[in-house]
């Protein structure tokens, strides 16, 4: 199912989605069957849509074929069915924006949001560089899975909060998923060989277009210039590998500035949003 989900996301980009995020989405965590209903929608032999009901939290990702505005309702009813309330979309998916508004649902305002951020990868690439004793590397096999998941871990578990799902066997999972390619996920090592931080880049090699996801630094490591240097390492391998542009995702809101402010500091500049749309309680 991923495969064809993945096979629309390629046909239709420019859109709000990357074949890698779907891997990553999709891997990124174990036993995902139990935390999401995914379906696909298919016309004249190939898919037209697909949607992604997230549970508990009843929120839904779907990408549409313009080509088939039609399904637009058909997506909503499948939803509702699920019990879901909350929809996300880009701002330029006018066909799922209006079919919304006629289901009722309203635009959700003052509340965290996710900016589209791009950049050229025809402009310079500065040589990536990290302090004395770090060590800057791309994953060299499935043996680097677990420090590459402690990683990710380190930055991703808010203090006080429960520790990110994110696993070496979730992550072996990761590195197997198509289009994975190790040369693309770089990681730095601090003083002592303790993982740090990271980039993973994935590249569309049909429309030469590279997305990082994710990035991160161990709290105990940042504002030294290593997302930085990780992220300039997996783009110039992108490049070398083909890619023509880089894209990513970010919070777009102020109340989360630093990826935004990362991304920002090696040449990426936002060109869309998401938004998202609530069908109140009594529709
Ligand atoms: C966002 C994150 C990856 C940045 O990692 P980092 O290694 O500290 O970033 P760098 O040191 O390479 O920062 C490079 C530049 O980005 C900007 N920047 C980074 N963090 C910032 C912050 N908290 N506030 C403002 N600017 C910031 C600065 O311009 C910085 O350069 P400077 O330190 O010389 O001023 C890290 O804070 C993190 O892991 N956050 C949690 C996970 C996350 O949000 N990941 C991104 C979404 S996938």
């Amino acid at each position: 199912m991923l495969r064809d989900m993945q096979e629309l996301t390629q046909r239709l980009w420019p859109s709000r989605w990357h074949i890698g995020d779907l891997a990553w989405i999709w891997f990124q965590h174990t036993g995902r069957e139990a935390t999401c209903r995914t379906a696909l929608w298919e016309r004249e032999g190939r898919t037209a849509a697909w949607a992604w009901a997230n549970l508990p939290e009843g929120s839904l990702d779907l990408q549409l074929d313009p080509a088939h505005p039609e399904l637009a309702g058909e997506i909503l009813a499948w939803f509702a069915e699920t019990g879901g309330r909350t929809v996300t979309v880009l701002d330029d998916e006018t066909a799922m924006i209006e079919a919304l508004l006629r289901h009722g649902y309203q635009e959700q305002t003052g509340r965290p949001f996710f900016i589209h951020l791009s950049r050229s990868l025809a402009d310079p690439l500065p040589e990536p560089a990290v302090p004395d004793g770090y060590l800057l590397r791309s994953v060299r096999s499935e043996d680097d899975a677990e420090a590459r998941a402690a990683a990710h871990r380190a930055a991703f578990t808010l203090p006080g909060g429960p520790p990110s799902k994110v696993t070496t066997e979730s992550y072996r999972d990761i590195m197997r998923a198509w289009p994975y390619r190790s040369e693309l996920d770089w990681f730095v090592t601090a003083p002592g060989g303790t993982p740090a931080a990271f980039c993973l880049v994935w590249l569309d090699e049909r429309n030469k277009v590279a997305i990082l996801e994710p990035v991160g630094t161990d709290p105990g490591h940042r504002r030294l210039g290593l997302a930085g240097a990780a992220i300039l390492a997996a783009l110039r391998t992108a490049r070398e590998l083909g890619a023509e542009s880089a894209r990513v995702c970010a919070r777009g809101d102020d109340a989360y500035p630093s990826a935004r402010a990362t991304y920002m500091s090696v040449g990426f500049r936002p060109y869309a949003r998401n938004r998202t749309f609530v069908r109140p309680e009594t529709t």
